[in-house]
């Protein structure tokens, strides 16, 4: 644990379960205090509790980023408690619509995971800025996926009329990195987005091919500790650089 991690504040959003727990541990692991996030106030707390007891320091505190008033409260409780916040992780996600083709979605349901997948990174980045600015090394990953990408396999294009809503989520996930980095890149805060690969966060999804959570929350984490003269307004996926 260095010493300057023992400063170090991280919040992670939609935590109480698959990656953004892990990423929370793999945090924490690291010295840096986490604040770990989640809508639900039970299952939230079960997971702070869980990672309390590997003596890991993780603080619980309700947050849906879907919600203008929740993410307002949550600020507002950070801002009586914190002088700075170092790490910003938009990692909730929602609503993998394969199910779903372009030309019959429901638009509705495009509207809410828009709302989540984008407007929810969109929104905590923007209440949690006066707070990253006061930090020496800011940091904000967006938890985004191969599946917005224009080029990679699995992308917009392979995916042909599916997946409309997370994939066009995603993309425009990515799009707001870009804007933000370019916004930001006088300030010492390094905006990335980053795909975790396929990881098994839910049952039989391994059996399908996909990767350990430890593995993704790892791609995860990269960005967040990147030294200060890493990358801003990449995306990546364990590292290295993917293609938009
Ligand atoms: N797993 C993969 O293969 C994979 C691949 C590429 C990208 N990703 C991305 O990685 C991120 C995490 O994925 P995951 O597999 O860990 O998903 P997950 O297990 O379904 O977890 C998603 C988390 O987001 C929370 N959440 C959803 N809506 C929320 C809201 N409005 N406010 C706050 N929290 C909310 C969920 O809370 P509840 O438990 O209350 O629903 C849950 O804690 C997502 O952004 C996903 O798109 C995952």
């Amino acid at each position: 644990m260095s010493a300057e991690n023992t400063q170090r504040i991280a919040l992670v959003t939609g935590a109480n379960r698959g990656l953004g727990l892990e990423v929370c541990r793999q945090l924490a692991q690291q010295g840096i205090t986490v604040i770990l996030t989640a809508r639900d106030h039970q299952k939230g707390e079960q997971a702070t509790q869980q990672l309390l007891n590997e003596g890991l320091q993780v603080i619980f505190k309700p947050l849906d980023v879907g919600d203008d008033a929740s993410v307002h409260q949550l600020v507002q409780d950070l801002t009586a408690d914190l002088d700075h916040l170092d790490i910003l992780i938009n990692n909730a996600g929602i609503n993998f619509d394969f199910q779903q083709q372009t030309l019959e979605a429901d638009l509705k349901e495009v509207q809410h995971t828009l709302n989540t997948n984008l407007f929810g990174a969109w929104r905590m980045t923007q209440a949690c800025l006066p707070l990253l600015r006061k930090s020496q090394h800011g940091r904000i990953v967006n938890v985004s996926s191969g599946a917005g990408s224009f080029e990679g396999p699995r992308g917009l294009q392979e995916q042909s009329g599916g997946l409309p809503a997370y994939g066009i989520s995603k993309a425009a996930l990515n799009a707001l990195t870009v804007k933000l980095s370019r916004s930001l890149q006088e300030t010492s805060i390094l905006v990335n987005a980053v795909c975790p690969n396929f990881t098994a966060t839910y049952p039989g999804t391994a059996e399908m091919g996909a990767r350990p959570i430890p593995e993704g929350a790892a791609a995860i984490v990269w960005a967040a500790l990147l030294p200060d003269d890493g990358p801003t307004g990449g995306f990546f996926r364990d590292g290295k650089a993917l293609p938009w």
